[in-house]
Order: C-alpha cells, then structure tokens, then sequence
C-alpha cells in the first residue's frame, strides 16, 4: 500500500529517496513521485507506473537537500499522473498515507474559499485545507496541530512548505510514520525498510504528535504544541537485503525459506525448554482471533489446533466485521491479533475495541515495533523476516506454527520433530508441481474443497491460487458443495481436494466422488497416510504425514503449486494487479 519517504539533511538527496520508495515497493503500489526544492522552487515529478520508468525521468545529481517520495495505491480516483503523490495546492506540497475520510465535506467548504481541484484525491483535499490554514495564520506547525479538530480518518504526511526550504515538516494520526536519524541527516518514512540502509536509529511517532526537521536536527512536538522528548530506538534485528537470491521471484525465494525458518523457530522453543515463555491460554474461557486475508486464514487453522489441544471454543473474526458487529468480549476474554505488517488498518482497531473492551490482547506479528506490536498487551514476534511479495508464504505458515506451539504448549512437543519437519518440508520441494500447473493454468474457475482443517487449508490453498493467478478459485466446505455450487462442476472443472485429516478422509472421498461423477478434473492433496482409490483423481500430490505439522507441509505445497501455475500463466507474481501488501486503510 502507499509508502512515503521524506529526507533532510547536508547531502544530495534524490537518490536517497528514490532507494527509499523502492525499499516500499512490496507494499504494492500503482503510481509513484517525488518533490524536492531545487533552489527556491519546488519541482514534482509524479507519474502512474513502477519506479524503475519514474527513475528514468530524474537526474539524481540535482543538488537539493530536501525531498519527498511517495508510492501511491489508489483508494480515491484511479491510478493516473494526476492523482499520484505529492501533490501540490499553493505553498503546500505534501504526499499522505491514510484515507482522509471526511474529505467531499471539506473540499465543497474550501470551494467556496475559491480553491479548485485537479485530481480525485483526499490527499488534494488535505493539502489544501492545510495551505488554508497556513494561508490564514502564517505558522506550519500552528497549521499541522489543527488538522485533528477538523480531519476525520488517518494521515500520515510528510510536508513541504514554498516558505520555507530548510524544513520537512511531518504529523500523523492513525498510519505509521518513523523518523530516523543518523549524521545531519534525517530520514522520514511509513515503513522500516526505508530507512536501514542510512541508519539504524529511529523514532516512533506517536497520534498528533507534528514534527518539524531540517539538516542542524529536528523538534517534536505533542498537540499542544509543546516540545517533546522521544526516545531513539535501535533497529537492532537483522534485516535481510531485499534480494531475490537467484530465485526468479521472491514469493519461490520465500517459500524455499520456510524450511529454515520452521527448523529454527521449533528449534528455539524445544532445545531450549522455551514452550512455557510463550502465553498460556489455557486460563481463557473463550478466544477470539482477528485478522484481514491470510493472517485470518492462519486463524481459522490455529482454531482447530486450540479447540483441540485445549478445550476453548475459539472465533475467528475478520477484523473489518469484528470492528462493527455486536461484541460478546469481556475482560475474561483474550483477543489474539494476527498480522504479518502489523499495520493493518481493520486489524489495529480489532485490537483497540478489543481494548476497550477490557479483553486481553495478544498480536502474532512479524514486523518489528509495528503499531499491532505496540498496542497490544502481549507481542509473538514470528520472525518471518521481510516477506518481499504481496501473497504471504513463509508469514503464514510461521503464524500457524506459533499457533501450534500455543495449542501445544502445555502438552509438550517431542524435540524429534525438528528434524523429521525440515526433512518432510524438503520432501514437499522437490514434488514435480510444474506439468500439473500446466493443466489447469488455462482454466477460469477452480474448486477447492476439504473438510475441518483441510477446509480452513484449502481456503489459503484457494486464495493463493487466485491472488497471483487471476484464476477465479472458489473454496467449499467438501459437505457443503452440493447444497448449490455443484451446479458449477463441469466436465473438466479442476477441483483440489485437501486431505490430512485421516478422521474424516472418508466423508471427503465421498464428496470427491460426487465431483468426479459430474465430470470434475479431481487433484487430490493429500498426506501420505490416506488410502485412496485410483479412480477418484486424476492427479495427485502427496505430502508426508505428521500428527501436529501436516497442515504445514500440505500448505507448502499448495504455495507452490499456485505459483508454478501464476508462472506457467506470465503474470506479475510478486505484485499481483491490485493487491497492496499492507492494507493500512478500512
Ligand atoms: C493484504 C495482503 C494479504 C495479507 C493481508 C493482511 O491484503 O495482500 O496477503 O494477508 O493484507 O495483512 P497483515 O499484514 O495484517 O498480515
């Protein structure tokens, strides 16, 4: 989603930025720009598109000490040069995060002042009602500590004033914005990322704190506009430089991590004796789990693993509906947030409510200091590392893991499972998954269907597919197919089948016998303790069995089954059409 970088400081900057806005890239943008001052003028160069077309647009050798870069993800109007960042209205240029949702009211009153709008944003709206209240009493900060009586929604921007060419001027409220600090020179950004290849130290800034910053050092302030102190943190994990390590994609990169990964995080908790650090939620009478898209996947498995392993009922909410439905929580409850950004609009708030609700939380996040890691009562750093491409891999099965390790916390895990999982993960590799993509690569719609936690794999298994495919994939409960859907199934439809549960393979054998008489291509996934006839699939992968980890490894190899057909198909596999790696908006 948008990312925004800002720099001050005693070096040229341009280059600066544009490394910046490029670290945001998996964020998922359509349109990208960047200002600066050159002289005493500021000079926009915005355009729909990737960086790399933007970057041949821009001399880097400009001398000009401040700028601003952005990375635009389209909510008001489509992508298009005239809706990219920064935008410009008067003496104000700034680039946004956020979604100004009060915005049509504010743009008819300042028509009436006599402004006129170019694009379709909110972002225009915000600049010019900022240049107006600039207009009226000659003060940025002034200005900036305005906004909240009057904006309704989130911003996170990084400004510059035509007055004034020494200084970046910065507030937020809602979306994430860190400022980070090295030698005379100051960085500006929404994400980490951007800024750890300058420095390593940063602050955090808080809701309606404004921050003014030039080249000699910087002063923050709360909305009062009094002078704050805030602490400098260290970004002290190690960051992976984002490359793609000879992988043609990071998404294949990532997968092929999760072994490690997996290994590593077993490892720390078994060899160790760590199980009991991680928090007991036996003592809870009921659990709620929130999360957006795949994170709420994570939640729908680690609901069967507690509900069983620790007799809790648990209800996964997706966190857009949590925030606006009648709540039943209370401070006997425990709210579990599941983000890999840790920034995700829908899901900060599932954790406020929940908050106010006086329910414990819990965020199982994978982004360091992240607003979910700091909101929330307890943290579980999953330790995914930066996960580069929009669809979650290695993020989701390390958020099932953790999962499994709460569930099982109390119960124990037998140390041999390390071994034996990397073991069987790199089994799942090397399965041949490139001649079945070419099967149904051409295909509109695909089935999924399973029952209990094969149901809850298959629908990752489903989104994956149709995140980076574009192939319509629809995902059935296997007994609830017939009540409707089976109408759909077609000579020829493709329908993958998930079974790990040895419980109830037979139930499913039964409703994939339903499909293959209706003419359906049947792709079994199945672990390879299941019996099955020949005749109900015509083709099959099979993955090693494990009593606690067989929904990791059956999800691996649907990562990668999507992947090698989204391959077979030439799409853009990292940055799917439309998708946005952190959702930081409702
Ligand atoms: C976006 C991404 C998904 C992700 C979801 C939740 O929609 O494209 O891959 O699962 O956001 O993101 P989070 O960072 O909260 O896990």
């Amino acid at each position: 989603m948008c990312g925004i970088v800002g720099y001050v400081g005693k070096k040229n900057c341009l280059k600066t930025i544009i490394d910046g806005i490029k670290a945001l890239e998996y964020r998922g943008y359509d349109s990208v720009g960047v200002a600066y001052f050159r002289d005493d003028d500021i000079s926009i160069i915005k355009d729909k598109g990737r960086i790399m077309d933007l970057e041949k647009k821009i001399d880097t050798n400009i001398e000009t000490k401040i700028g601003i870069g952005h990375t635009r993800w389209a909510t008001h109007g489509e992508p298009s040069k005239v809706n990219a960042h920064p935008h410009r209205v008067n003496k104000i240029t700034l680039v946004h995060n956020g979604i100004i949702e009060n915005y049509d009211e504010i743009r008819t009153e300042l028509i009436k002042y006599g402004y006129e709008f170019k694009s379709d944003t909110d972002t225009e709206v915000l600049c010019a009602y900022i240049d107006y209240l600039y207009s009226k009493n000659n003060d940025m900060i002034k200005s900036l500590s305005m906004l909240k009586d009057k904006i309704k929604g989130s911003y996170a921007t990084c400004i510059l004033c035509s007055d004034d060419k020494e200084h970046l001027y910065i507030v937020k409220k809602g979306s994430p914005l860190i400022l980070g600090t090295s030698n005379d020179e100051y960085i500006i950004a929404s994400d980490i990322a951007a800024i750890i290849d300058k420095t390593k130290r940063y602050m955090i800034l808080d809701d309606d704190e404004i921050g003014i910053i030039s080249g000699n050092g910087y002063e923050i302030c709360d909305s009062d506009l009094k002078v704050i102190k805030k602490d400098i943190l260290t970004f002290d994990k190690n960051i992976d430089k984002i490359s793609k390590d000879g992988y043609d994609h990071f998404m294949l990169k990532e997968i092929y991590e999760e072994d490690d990964l997996i290994k590593k995080t077993l490892s720390y908790y078994l060899n160790n004796d760590l199980l009991k650090d991680l928090p007991d939620l036996s003592k809870y009478k009921e659990i709620y789990i929130v999360g957006c898209g795949s994170a709420y996947n994570a939640g729908l498995v680690g609901k069967y693993y507690i509900e069983n392993y620790l007799n809790i009922p648990v209800y996964v909410e997706i966190a857009s509906e949590f925030r606006y439905k009648k709540l039943f929580i209370n401070d006997e409850s425990l709210v579990i947030a599941i983000s890999q950004s840790g920034e995700t609009a829908d899901t900060i708030e599932a954790v406020n409510i929940a908050k106010k609700y006086k329910a414990k939380t819990i965020g199982i996040v994978n982004t360091y200091k992240s607003t979910i890691a700091r909101i929330s009562d307890e943290v579980i750093y999953i330790n995914a590392g930066i996960e580069v491409a929009v669809a979650t891999t290695k993020a989701y099965s390390l958020q099932v893991l953790y999962l499994i390790l709460l569930s099982l916390r109390n119960k124990g895990i037998d140390k041999n499972i390390i071994n034996k999982i990397s073991n069987d993960i790199k089994e799942v590799y090397e399965i041949d998954y490139k001649e079945l993509a070419k099967k149904i690569s051409n295909k509109e719609h695909i089935f999924f269907i399973g029952r209990g936690i094969d149901y809850y794999l298959a629908i990752e298994g489903s989104l994956k597919l149709k995140e980076i495919s574009y192939i319509h994939a629809e995902c059935y409960a296997a007994g609830e197919l017939k009540h409707g859907t089976i109408s759909l199934i077609d000579k020829g439809t493709p329908v993958i089948s998930v079974i790990t549960n040895k419980d109830i393979s037979s139930k499913t054998i039964s409703n994939i016998k339903e499909v293959k008489a209706r003419g359906a291509y049947v792709i079994l996934v199945c672990t390879d303790d299941i019996v099955v006839d020949k005749d109900i699939y015509d083709d099959i992968i099979i993955v090693p069995s494990d009593e606690v980890m067989s929904p990791i490894l059956s999800i691996i190899g649907l990562q990668l089954l999507s992947y090698y057909v989204a391959k077979d198909k030439g799409c853009d596999i990292d940055k799917p059409r439309n998708l946005a790696k952190s959702v930081t908006v409702e």
